[in-house]
């Protein structure tokens, strides 16, 4: 297993529409173990592919009931088939540094997707792990969680990465 680099926001491979995945095979469950090392290392509770520059469909979320635990779930071309209700919970993503922000999301969903040997599946999930599916989805589409935010509050953001940005590139001493 790897623990791979997390691309952080304004890079543009986080913009790019991830692609169906149509081989399930060992290379397949070599990502999904870089991307569940990745996600815990961080640490985090979720993680696209899109996040390590992989244009494939496939999210990792946590579902540890305890946090010591590391159990984890595959989803391969996962997409909301059904959703209800209205919910808003504060995100943070890995890609997005130094940023929470509230964002209003579906409060339950059913979400089709593919187990790491190809077998169809669905699973509806509710409250915050209905949150995380939303969030990993919308990697694969390209899609940020700042995006979800108000013109002013993104805007803010950028200037922030920005100062963030010309701070790194500053000589020290
Ligand atoms: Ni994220």
């Amino acid at each position: 297993m790897t623990i791979r680099t997390i691309l952080t926001y304004p890079n543009p491979l986080l913009r790019q529409k991830a692609k169906q995945v149509g081989t399930f095979d060992k290379e397949l469950e070599q990502l999904i173990d870089d991307m569940a090392e990745t996600m815990y290392d961080a640490p985090g509770i979720g993680l696209a592919a899109t996040q390590i520059g992989d244009s494939r469909q496939l999210i990792v979320v946590d579902i540890s009931k305890e946090k010591r635990d590391k159990d984890f779930m595959p989803l391969v071309n996962p997409r909301i088939v059904s959703s209800e209700g209205q919910q808003i919970d504060e995100e943070g993503c890995l890609s997005v540094p130094e940023l929470t922000s509230n964002v209003k999301r579906f409060k339950k969903i059913t979400v089709a997707y593919q187990d790491i040997t190809g077998e169809a599946a669905e699973i509806t999930a509710e409250e915050r792990f209905a949150v995380v599916l939303q969030h990993e989805i919308d990697h694969l589409h390209g899609i940020l969680f700042i995006d979800h935010l108000s013109p002013l509050k993104r805007q803010l953001y950028k200037k922030k990465v920005k100062k963030m940005l010309a701070g790194e590139e500053r000589p020290s001493g």
